[in-house]
């Protein structure tokens, strides 16, 4: 079964390629289409919304994924927004915000939407990194946020790790995860698409 990955973010398809790699009858295939990302206070929402959009247009099943960063001493932010805000002031932006601050506790979340035309079902996988923001910005791995966050029992960030050694912390590793094993329970030589 092909399920597409809708995404334009290279570093997200190849780490979700490498999770799924194993998995016997499924090939994962990055098809960059355009979806509304609607401004909400959930990553949960905007994966839904997102789902919604597509269901009919791509009559296949595809996954799509909506993640962020939260930092604790900024209440949460960018959270939602980490996107906007790391096209705007980036990494270098986030470290000035936390300049000073002892308290660098942060977590990186990951919300995958998948459907299946089949099922005419939607489900959500989530998984949670938790970490800290480092001092400076380490690492040329990766992409957006990977260098200024170090996952808890790690002293390198991200963006010194390699996909796989990102994999088994990062809140990505941990929702695509879940999505093999529910692919794994799935009678695949069942389905037309
Ligand atoms: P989105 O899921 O593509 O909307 O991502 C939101 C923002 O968070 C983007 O700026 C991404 O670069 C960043 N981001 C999402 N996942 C990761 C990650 O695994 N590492 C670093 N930054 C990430």
């Amino acid at each position: 079964m092909k399920i597409y990955f809708v995404t334009s973010n290279n570093g997200k398809y190849n780490e979700a390629k490498e999770k799924l790699k194993g998995i016997k009858n499924i090939q994962l295939e990055q098809k960059i289409i355009n979806y509304p990302e609607i401004q909400t206070d959930t990553l949960e929402e905007v994966a839904e919304y997102g789902i919604k959009y597509l269901k009919d247009k791509l009559k296949k099943p595809f996954i799509l994924e909506d993640a962020g960063l939260f930092i604790e001493h900024l209440k949460g932010f960018p959270g939602v927004y980490s996107a906007y805000v790391f096209k705007t002031i980036g990494c270098k932006g986030i470290l000035n915000l936390l300049h000073d601050i002892e308290k660098r506790d942060a977590y990186f979340k990951s919300v995958i939407g998948f459907y299946n035309p089949e099922a005419k079902e939607m489900k959500i996988f989530k998984g949670i990194s938790r970490g800290k923001i480092s001092l400076e910005i380490r690492g040329t791995n990766g992409f957006g946020y990977d260098p200024i966050f170090i996952p808890e029992g790690e002293s390198r960030t991200f963006g010194e790790m390699k996909i796989n050694e990102k994999n088994k912390y990062s809140h990505r590793g941990k929702s695509f995860e879940k999505l093999a094993s529910f692919l794994k329970k799935l009678k695949i030589e069942n389905f037309k698409v």
